[in-house]
C-alpha cells in the first residue's frame, strides 16, 4: 500500500516537472558572473529570495557561507555548492532514518512512513548526484528536472506522516531540504 502510494507520487513528479518546465517564470538574471566586485553569495541570495518568497535571505547567505569555496566561485560553483549542501543534507537524514529504523520501540504506521520515507531519499540521493553532473555539463533543463524529483520525494516523505495522522519527525530536515531545493531552481534559471 504504502509503495503504490510511492510510486503514485513518483510518477506524479514526472507529470509535475512536464509542469514545471512550462509554468517557470522567467527570473530575472542580473548575471552576477559579469560583476565581480559585488558579493556573489549576497547578490544571488538577494535575486533568489526576491524571486520566491520560500527563499529566506538569511537561510540562503548562512548556509552558502559556511562553504569557503563559495566565496571565491561563479555562479555554476555556487549552484554546484547548493547541490552539494542538498545532498550532505539528505544524506544525513537518509542514516538518520536508517538509524530509527533499527529501533523496535515505533508503531507499524511510523514504520511504514519511515521506510517510505527511506526510499524517498535514497532515491533523492541518487538524482541530487545527477543534478551534479547536469549542472556541471551544463545541462540546466536535466538540472531543473532533477531538483523538480528531489523536491517532490522530499515532499512524499513530509506528507505520508499525515497519511496515518502522525506528525512527521523530519519536518525540519525536510524544511531544510526544500528551501536548499528552492535556491538551486533559482541559481539553475539565473544560468540557463
Ligand atoms: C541541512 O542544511 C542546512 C543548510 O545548509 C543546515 O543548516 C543543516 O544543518 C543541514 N542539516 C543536516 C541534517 O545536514
Amino acid at each position: 500500500m504504502m509503495r503504490s502510494t510511492l510510486s503514485l507520487l513518483i510518477s506524479l513528479s514526472f507529470s509535475l516537472l512536464l509542469l514545471h518546465g512550462t509554468t517557470a517564470t522567467p527570473t530575472p538574471s542580473p548575471s552576477p558572473i559579469l560583476r565581480p566586485k559585488t558579493d556573489l553569495i549576497k547578490e544571488t541570495c538577494k535575486t533568489s529570495a526576491k524571486a520566491d518568497s520560500n527563499i529566506a535571505y538569511k537561510f540562503c547567505v548562512t548556509s552558502l557561507q559556511v562553504v569557503p569555496k563559495s566565496h571565491t566561485t561563479n555562479l555554476q560553483g555556487l549552484g554546484l555548492i547548493t547541490t552539494m549542501l542538498i545532498k550532505n543534507n539528505l544524506t544525513h537524514t537518509h542514516s538518520r532514518i536508517r538509524n530509527l529504523l533499527k529501533k523496535p520501540k515505533f508503531s507499524k504506521d511510523m514504520r511504514s512512513c519511515l521506510k517510505v520515507c527511506l526510499e524517498c531519499y535514497d532515491e533523492a540521493i541518487y538524482t541530487i548526484k545527477e543534478v551534479n553532473s547536469a549542472i556541471m555539463g551544463k545541462r540546466y533543463n536535466d538540472a531543473n528536472n532533477g531538483a523538480t524529483t528531489v523536491m517532490t520525494l522530499a515532499t512524499t516523505c513530509e506528507d505520508v506522516f499525515s497519511e496515518v495522522e502522525m506528525k512527521s519527525l523530519f519536518t525540519k530536515n525536510n524544511d531544510d531540504v526544500f528551501q536548499l531545493v528552492e535556491m538551486d531552481f533559482q541559481i539553475i534559471n539565473m544560468l540557463r
